[in-house]
């Protein structure tokens, strides 16, 4: 689910795996480790805690060679301990891997080994691998040719779950093994050399020239090259891995001058909403073009239904998405959490398109989701920004964000993005139903001044900072929106528990009265979301029903709204936009008052606790 980084070429591999690791740092992790092998055989140095832990117990005594393996771990089965940090050795302590993902039969697997006498060191699904791949290893004659690549095929035979793994071993010292299912694993070509790693961020410095894996790929680096092997057959897999380069700067993946990714990924927006809308306007037809949907027009015009699904903040977007779309084209939506609807029989018919998002792409419920979608024989489009990743390989078609990496934990531009490009769709759909070409251009106007718009938020992060200080002894938060808003309300309250760990939660502004109510006191701040729309008088309604019962209110409003200076403590203009443009302009808002709030109270912003970037386990 982590990182993995392995190395076999020319160079010592030690500062390319530590560096490699570094820019996998960004995906959450809890403990970290490294392994070479050279002529003294395998060495290793594991560490709880940061990437510098592992650099400083590294730093006197480097290990010295041209092969090794490296990961970051985010703890699925045992704790975050030095013990249970990968790589992992097999009973013989020659053999190490690094694993991503879970072993789901791994209790099953550990019980077998024990009976034959082996003892395990640590709580770990990713031992008992290790343990299963030395024992084929151990029982092949030492003469066989490709012998660490037959034991991993051998192992992964008997496994259930998900991996992304890489494997060597003292006795083929001059061999890595990389096998995925589930969990993602990329090759890189270089001169000489060759990498394996979870994500091409580990590795874009160093080679642009990359191949992904496809589940159940096996593939042998050795000092001549590599060969790929499938676990569904065991010849050569003629039909070879498919060779890309990568248009990825590796400083993009970098801070510039911003104290956090967040931070600079929140002000990229005024550019990633760009880049999610170019070449994508119609300007002489007054509407959007989408050419990766594959669909014909007869298709999009038979579309009756549509289910949008994901996790977390992708899903947020996709519930912001449900009032837009129906709002510009009148079709029916509806959103389900992607771990939901990979389990329900929903009963979907064939008018019926579900739409996944992830930014991504390698979220595993989603993945869930987007497969049962298509067993059930329905069209799935992606809304996706990661166009490597399983999610855009198994779709029918969708939609690229075109974000850019994002780094930070806490997603940013992969709310904004599938937002405007859900604007899109609806603009798209409407007009092949009932929006007239001026309606279309206002729509396009409005999706065109959005850039602006967002600048005109990142201006005011000063005085976000400043309400964001006042209520910093805040235990608890709660967020309310409606319609459009709805969506912000929860994203708002998701990104505020995030980073800051203050508990909020998020809600349609009219529960309220329902039972939320009961949680308002003068020490829980209230974040109103009452732009001026067809809501707003209700909304204000609801608010003085809050500043009745002394809680204090932070209103994000509409610029030139001198009202809601009476009725709230703290306001956050945005500029005066169409209700399904404007919800983009009041996420930015909260997660400018999430960021300030988190660095206000010390928090580390971009590597939140107990959070991963990439949730590739069930
Ligand atoms: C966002 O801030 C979260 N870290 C998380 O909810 C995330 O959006 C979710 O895990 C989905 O990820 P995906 O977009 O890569 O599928
Ligand atoms: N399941 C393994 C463990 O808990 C791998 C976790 C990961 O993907 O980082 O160690």
């Amino acid at each position: 689910m982590c990182g993995i980084v392995a190395y076999l070429g020319d160079k010592e591999a030690q500062p390319l795996l530590l560096e490699g690791l570094r820019r996998l740092e960004y995906r959450g992790y809890d403990s970290s480790g490294l392994a070479v092998l050279n002529g003294k055989g395998l060495e290793m140095v594991k560490k709880v805690g940061r990437i510098e832990q592992l650099e400083r117990a590294l730093g006197p005594n480097p290990l010295h060679g041209s092969l090794g393996i490296c990961h970051t771990r985010w703890a699925t089965h045992g704790k975050a301990t030095e013990v249970n940090a990968h790589p992992h050795t097999d009973a013989s302590g020659k053999l190490a891997i690094v694993h991503n993902g879970v072993i789901e039969n791994y209790g099953t697997l550990k019980k077998k080994l024990i009976e034959k006498g082996f003892q395990f060191r640590t709580e770990t699904d990713t031992e008992v691998l290790a343990f299963l791949i030395g024992f084929y290893f151990d029982t092949l004659n030492s003469e066989t040719e490709n012998r660490l690549e037959m034991a991993v095929m051998e192992a992964l035979r008997e496994v259930t779950g998900t991996y992304g793994l890489v494997a060597i071993h003292q006795d083929q010292p001059d061999v890595m093994v990389g096998a995925r299912r589930g969990s993602p694993l990329v090759l890189g070509i270089g001169p000489h050399e060759h990498f394996l790693a979870s994500d091409v961020a580990a590795i874009a410095a160093h080679t642009q020239t990359v191949a992904h894996l496809r589940d159940f790929d096996v593939v042998t680096v050795d000092r001549q090259g590599y060969r790929l092997k499938s676990l569904t057959h065991n010849a050569p897999d003629e039909s070879g891995l498919e060779i890309s380069q990568i248009d990825y700067q590796a400083a993009d993946a970098e801070m510039g001058d911003f104290p956090h990714f967040m931070l600079k990924e929140i002000f990229e927006q005024t550019l990633s909403i760009q880049n999610a809308v170019r070449g994508r306007l119609n300007l002489e037809e007054c509407t959007a073009q989408l050419g990766g949907l594959n669909l014909s027009p007869q298709e999009l015009r038979d579309i009756d239904r549509i289910v949008i699904t994901g996790c977390g903040t992708a899903m947020h977007a996709g519930i912001v998405g449900e009032y837009i779309i129906e709002s510009l084209a009148h079709v029916p939506v509806e959103v389900e959490w992607a771990s939901e609807f990979r389990l329900r029989n929903s009963p979907l018919d064939r008018r019926t398109l579900v739409l996944v998002v992830s930014q991504s792409g390698e979220t595993e419920d989603t993945l869930g989701a987007l497969r049962e979608a298509r067993r059930k024989g329905h069209r799935v489009l992606g809304i996706c920004n990661n166009v490597a990743s399983s999610l855009a390989r198994e779709t029918d078609g969708g939609v690229y964000m075109y974000a850019g990496p994002e780094i930070s934990v806490a997603s940013t531009k992969a709310f904004t993005s599938p937002t405007i490009i859900f604007v899109l769709l609806g603009l798209l759909l409407g007009r092949m139903r009932f929006l007239s070409a001026s309606q279309g251009l206002q729509i396009i106007q409005a999706i065109e001044a959005l850039p602006d718009q967002i600048t005109q938020v990142l201006k005011q992060s000063g005085h976000i900072n400043q309400i964001a200080e006042k209520y910093s002894y805040s235990r608890s938060m709660l967020f309310f929106g409606r319609q459009m808003q709805y969506g912000i309300a929860l994203e708002g309250a998701l990104k505020m528990k995030e980073i800051s760990y203050i508990h909020a939660e998020g809600h349609p502004t009219a529960e309220l009265k329902h039972g939320v109510i009961a949680l308002v006191d003068e020490n829980t701040p209230s974040v109103f979301l009452c732009p001026k729309d067809g809501a707003y008088d209700k909304n204000i309604n609801n608010l003085q029903q809050i500043k009745a019962r002394k809680g204090p209110v932070i209103a994000i409003a509409t610029e030139g709204d001198e009202e809601i200076l009476q009725q709230a403590d703290d306001v956050i203009y945005i500029p005066d936009a169409p209700e399904y443009t404007a919800p983009i302009l009041s996420a930015v808002a909260l997660q400018l008052f999430a960021y300030h709030m988190a660095v206000i109270l010390g928090r580390d912003v971009d590597k939140p606790r107990n959070l991963a970037k990439s949730v590739t386990v069930p």
